[in-house]
C-alpha cells in the first residue's frame, strides 16, 4: 500500500498518523505475502491496532472540540475497523489470514481517508471554533 497525495486531508499530524497506518499495511502485507510465520503477523495486527486506537482517539477528541455534527457515524465506523481487525487477528491464531482479508481493512481505511476523514476535517476548518470541556483554572 502507497501513499497518494490525494489521501492528505490538509493536517500535517493526522496526515502523519495516515502515512504511519499506510506503512503497517505494507509491513502486513509483505508478511504474509512471505508467509512469515503466525505470531510476526499478529504482532504486526497488534502494532496496527495500537496505532488506530491512539489516532481514533486524536480525530474523535478533535470532532469533539469542534462540535462536529456527524461524529457518532464516524466513531461507529472507528469502531467497524477495530472489530474488523480484531477478527482478522483471531484468524491468524488459526493461522488462515488471507490477502483477502488485509485488503478488506486496506481499501476500508483508504476509502475513509479520503471521505469521512476528510469531511470532519472540512468542517473544522469551515467552523474554526473550538468548544472546550471546562474553562481552565486562571
Ligand atoms: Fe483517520
Ligand atoms: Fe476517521
Amino acid at each position: 500500500m502507497q501513499w497518494k497525495d490525494e489521501y492528505s486531508v490538509g493536517i500535517a499530524e493526522i496526515d502523519d498518523q495516515h502515512k504511519g497506518i499506510v506503512d503497517l499495511f505494507t509491513v502486513i502485507n509483505a508478511a504474509i505475502d512471505n508467509r512469515e510465520g503466525w505470531s510476526d503477523v499478529f504482532f504486526k495486527l497488534e502494532q496496527l491496532r495500537e496505532h488506530a486506537r491512539f489516532h481514533f482517539a486524536l480525530e474523535e477528541s478533535l470532532m469533539r472540540m469542534h462540535g462536529y455534527s456527524r461524529q457518532a457515524e464516524h466513531v461507529d465506523q472507528h469502531k467497524h475497523f477495530l472489530e474488523k481487525l480484531d477478527q482478522l487477528q483471531m484468524t491468524t491464531l488459526s493461522r488462515q489470514v488471507t490477502m483477502n482479508t488485509i485488503h478488506y481493512l486496506s481499501n476500508w481505511y483508504t476509502d475513509h481517508m479520503k471521505t469521512q476523514d476528510r469531511d470532519f476535517v472540512r468542517y473544522i476548518i469551515d467552523h474554526g471554533k473550538v468548544n472546550l470541556t471546562h474553562l481552565p483554572d486562571a
